[in-house]
């Protein structure tokens, strides 16, 4: 028997042992990552920013805050999607984005009712061992936000005896085999996405492998990959951070492309830009282009 983590299938001989049990041999790892967005990506109402909506039907904040919390609760055993969320920008409550602005029914005014499927998903990308059945996720052994075990594999057998090659190391697969990793939660092209990526699609832009992917450093280096740019234990460093500059001058030298190079500072200013989805997000178009000039 397997499981997959993305497109990647290892033995199933492991059960899961939760973050803490790295801990001693891994602090630098995982004093980082329990501070990280990914850490806090999901937690209960009660233990969040949201803490003063806990109430019987809300029982979880979906979002650690970097940009938006949306609360989640049941009603009559059913999950809904709160019809408001907090958002970083605003410091406050707005509509959720793609709810309706002004619901009209008792149930509509609460959220939007979730299917036991959508549910699923939703608490698989945000949290680490949700099993998904036929009624919907199943919490009980759930730790919640994405911890060490949902991108390395669960770790008992590791833990035990550990050595190299036990463990699913996104840091030792070729660029776009790592993309998938990241890309079960952050999407790839597909299906639901678009066979095609219709990077000026608005909504696209926040799936980064699908920009990056299409980009020509990613398809003609083969050697970019999210961790080129991102320390995965970590948030990302801001924009101003001159180390996105330095990677790409690390290809791209005055000399091999031309003499803009050598004398701009901010290479991201003109080949990444950010791009809004709605009022109160933004992302980063990880499309690397050269933006075509007017309308
Ligand atoms: C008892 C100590 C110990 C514990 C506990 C431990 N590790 Fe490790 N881990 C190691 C050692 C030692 C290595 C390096 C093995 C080598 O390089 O030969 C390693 C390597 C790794 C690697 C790289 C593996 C590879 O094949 O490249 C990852 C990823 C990892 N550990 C994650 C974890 C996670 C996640 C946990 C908690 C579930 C964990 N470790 C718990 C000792 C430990
Ligand atoms: C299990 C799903 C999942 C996987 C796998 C995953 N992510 Fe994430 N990632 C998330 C979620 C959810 C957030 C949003 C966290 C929040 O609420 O702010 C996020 C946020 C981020 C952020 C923004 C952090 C910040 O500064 O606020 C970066 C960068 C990121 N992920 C990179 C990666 C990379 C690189 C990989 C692959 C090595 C990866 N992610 C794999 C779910 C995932
Ligand atoms: C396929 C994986 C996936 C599914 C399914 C998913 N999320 Fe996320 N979610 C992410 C990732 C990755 C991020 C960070 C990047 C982004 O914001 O798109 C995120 C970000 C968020 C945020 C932070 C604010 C924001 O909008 O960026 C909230 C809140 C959130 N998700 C709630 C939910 C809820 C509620 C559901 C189910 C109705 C859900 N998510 C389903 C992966 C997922
Ligand atoms: C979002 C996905 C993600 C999460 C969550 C995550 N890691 Fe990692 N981890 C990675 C990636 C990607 C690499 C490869 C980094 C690289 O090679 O640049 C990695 C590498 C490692 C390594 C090997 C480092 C080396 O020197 O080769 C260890 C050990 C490790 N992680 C431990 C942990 C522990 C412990 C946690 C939880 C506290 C954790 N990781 C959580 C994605 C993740
Ligand atoms: C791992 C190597 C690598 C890195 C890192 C890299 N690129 Fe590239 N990039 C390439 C290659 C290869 C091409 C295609 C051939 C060429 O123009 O050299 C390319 C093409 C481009 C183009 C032309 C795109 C087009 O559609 O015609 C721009 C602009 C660009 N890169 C900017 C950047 C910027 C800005 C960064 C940093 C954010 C960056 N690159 C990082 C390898 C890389
Ligand atoms: C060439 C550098 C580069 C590469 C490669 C890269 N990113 Fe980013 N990423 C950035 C920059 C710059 C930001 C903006 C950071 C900020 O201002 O907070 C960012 C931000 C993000 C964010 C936060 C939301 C947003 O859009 O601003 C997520 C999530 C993310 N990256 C995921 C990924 C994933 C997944 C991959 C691999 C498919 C990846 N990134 C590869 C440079 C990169
Ligand atoms: C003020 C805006 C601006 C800044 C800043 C900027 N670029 Fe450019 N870049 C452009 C424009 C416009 C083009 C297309 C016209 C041209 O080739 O000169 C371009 C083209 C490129 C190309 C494609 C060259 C080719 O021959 O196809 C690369 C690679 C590139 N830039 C890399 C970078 C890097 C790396 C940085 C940061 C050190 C950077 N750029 C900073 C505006 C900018």
């Amino acid at each position: 028997m397997k499981w997959a983590l993305g497109l990647i299938a290892l033995p199933l001989s492991a059960a899961y042992v939760g973050s803490q049990a790295c801990k001693p041999c891994h602090p630098s790892e995982f004093d980082r990552q329990t501070r990280s967005h990914h850490a806090q990506a999901l937690r209960p109402v009660a233990e969040s920013p949201l803490r003063e909506f806990a109430m019987d039907k809300i029982e979880w904040a979906f979002g650690a805050g970097a940009q938006g919390i949306t609360p989640v609760g049941r009603l009559n055993g059913q999950y809904f999607e709160g019809q408001l969320s907090y958002y970083s920008r605003l410091h406050g409550l707005a509509t959720t984005f793609g709810h309706p602005e002004h619901p009209t029914s008792p149930i509509a005014k609460l959220g939007i009712l979730q299917d036991n499927r959508t549910i699923t998903h939703c608490f698989s990308c945000h949290a680490t061992n949700v099993l998904p059945t036929a009624d919907g996720p199943d919490l009980t052994a759930m730790q919640p936000g994405v911890q060490c075990e949902r991108c390395h594999g669960p770790g008992s057998a590791h833990v035990a005896a550990p050595a190299r090659g036990q463990l699913l190391n996104p840091g030792r697969l070729a660029p776009a085999a790592q993309a998938q990793v990241c890309g079960e939660c952050h999407r790839v092209a597909g299906p639901d996405t678009g066979d095609e990526p219709e990077l000026e699609n608005p909504v696209n832009v926040r799936f980064a492998p699908i920009g990056l992917m299409a980009s020509r450093c990613f398809r003609e280096s083969k050697k970019l990959a999210c961790t080129t740019c991102h320390n995965p234990h970590e948030n990302a460093r801001p924009r101003t951070d001159d180390s996105y500059n330095r990677v790409c001058k690390s290809c791209h030298s005055a000399g091999k492309s031309h003499a803009h190079v050598s004398s701009a500072g901010d290479c991201l200013g003109c080949h990444m830009k950010q791009a809004s989805l709605g009022p109160y997000l933004r992302f980063t178009d990880h499309r690397i282009r050269v933006y075509s000039l007017g309308p």
